[in-house]
C-alpha cells in the first residue's frame, strides 16, 4: 500500500482523499515546522512515495536526495512555490505539484479586507474605540480615504493579481493600470485597463498598489526605497504576494516619513519574523500570511494537493505540475 507523508497537521479533507484512494497517510505528529535535518531523516527511512508539503518546508537538494529512489511527488499545497529548488528535484527525478486556482478568489477578498481597512483605518478605529477615546461623532476623527474611482496599480497580472483587478473596476468603479511581464490585451479591452510597460510606471500612476508576482531572483526587493519614493504620497501599498518583494526597512522608514500614505501587509520578508518598526506604526495593517485561510479553501488545497498524488502514483501527469 502506497505511504504518503504530510508534513504537517492540514484539513481532514485532504486526508481523507488520499486514504480512499487506498493510501496509508502517516502525519507528522508533531504540529510544528520540521527542521531540514528532521524531515531529511524521516526521507532516508525510504518508507513514502510521496509527501504532502507546505510552503513553510523548505525543499532544497538535500531534501531531494534524502528523497530519491522512494519519493516521486511532492504535493505543495500553496500556490507559490518559491520554497522549492525546482532544479534539485528535476535532477532526483521527484516531481513537484501545486496548487492554483482554488484559492484566487480568498486571496483577493483578503487583498480588499486589507485595502479597505487600511484606506477606512478599521484596525486603527478600532483600537481606539476599545481605548474609550470615542466620546461621540467628530467631523475630523480618524478620517480616510476611499477607494471608489480611484486608480489601482497591479503588479502581476496571474490568476490573482486579475481577481483583484475585476473587483475594483467592476465594483469600486475604479480604473485598473498594470504591469506584467506579459501584456493582456483582452483583459485591457474588458476592463478598459491600462499596461503599463514597466512597474515604476504603476506605482507612479496608482492610488492602491496590490501586489501579485511570485517571489523570482527579478522581484526580490521589487519595491524598495528608491521604488517607494515614485508613489504617490497619498497612496497605499497592499502585499498578499510574498513577504521579500518588499524591503521591510524601506517600507518602514518609508511610513514613518510619510513617503507613502499606508501599507497593509499579509507576507513578511522572513517570516514569522517582523520588521520590529512596523509593528510600533499605525499606518499599517498587518495579518499572518492568512490570505488564503477560509475553511473551504484550505479544504480545497488540501484536496487539490492530494489529487496531485493520486495523479501522480497512478502514472499519470499531475493536474498542477510544476514544470
Ligand atoms: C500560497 O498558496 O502560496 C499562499 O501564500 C498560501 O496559501
Amino acid at each position: 500500500m502506497p505511504k504518503i507523508f504530510v508534513t504537517r497537521k492540514i484539513p481532514e479533507a485532504g486526508i481523507k482523499k488520499l486514504k480512499s484512494a487506498g493510501y496509508e497517510v502517516e502525519v507528522n505528529p508533531a504540529d510544528k515546522v520540521l527542521a531540514k535535518d528532521e524531515l531529511v531523516s524521516v526521507l532516508k527511512t525510504g518508507k513514502y512515495d510521496a509527501v504532502l508539503a507546505l510552503l513553510t518546508d523548505k525543499l532544497d537538494a538535500d531534501v531531494f536526495q534524502a528523497a530519491k529512489g522512494s519519493v516521486k511527488i511532492f504535493a505543495n499545497m500553496a500556490v507559490g512555490f518559491d520554497n522549492v529548488d525546482v532544479e534539485a528535484s528535476k535532477k532526483a527525478g521527484i516531481m513537484v505539484s501545486n496548487t492554483p486556482g482554488v484559492l484566487t478568489d480568498t486571496v483577493a477578498e483578503h487583498t480588499f479586507a486589507l485595502m479597505l481597512a487600511i484606506a477606512h483605518r478599521v484596525a486603527e478605529a478600532d483600537r481606539f474605540t476599545r481605548a474609550g477615546k470615542y466620546h461621540g461623532w467628530e467631523p475630523m476623527m480618524l478620517l480616510g480615504s476611499d477607494l471608489s474611482y480611484k486608480t489601482i496599480g497591479i503588479l502581476g497580472l496571474g490568476r490573482i493579481g486579475s481577481r483583484v483587478a475585476y473587483h475594483a473596476v467592476k465594483g469600486f468603479n475604479a480604473k485598473a493600470v498594470y504591469y506584467d511581464v506579459n501584456r493582456n490585451e483582452e483583459f485591457e479591452k474588458e476592463f478598459s485597463a491600462e499596461f503599463c510597460r514597466t512597474p515604476e510606471e504603476v506605482l507612479k500612476k496608482a492610488d492602491f498598489v496590490s501586489i501579485h508576482v511570485p517571489l523570482l531572483p527579478a522581484t526580490h526587493h521589487l519595491i524598495n526605497a528608491e521604488k517607494l519614493k515614485m508613489m504617490k504620497p497619498t497612496a497605499y501599498l497592499i502585499n498578499t504576494s510574498r513577504g521579500p518583494v518588499i524591503d521591510e526597512k524601506a517600507l518602514a522608514e518609508a511610513l514613518q516619513n510619510k513617503i507613502i500614505k499606508g501599507a497593509a501587509i499579509d507576507v513578511f520578508e522572513n517570516e514569522p519574523a517582523i520588521e520590529p518598526a512596523l509593528l510600533k506604526l499605525d499606518n499599517i495593517i498587518l495579518t499572518p500570511h492568512i490570505a488564503s485561510a477560509t475553511e473551504a479553501t484550505r479544504d480545497k488545497m488540501a484536496e487539490l494537493a492530494a489529487e496531485n498524488i493520486i495523479s501522480a502514483l497512478s502514472g499519470k501527469e499531475p493536474p498542477n505540475l510544476v514544470r
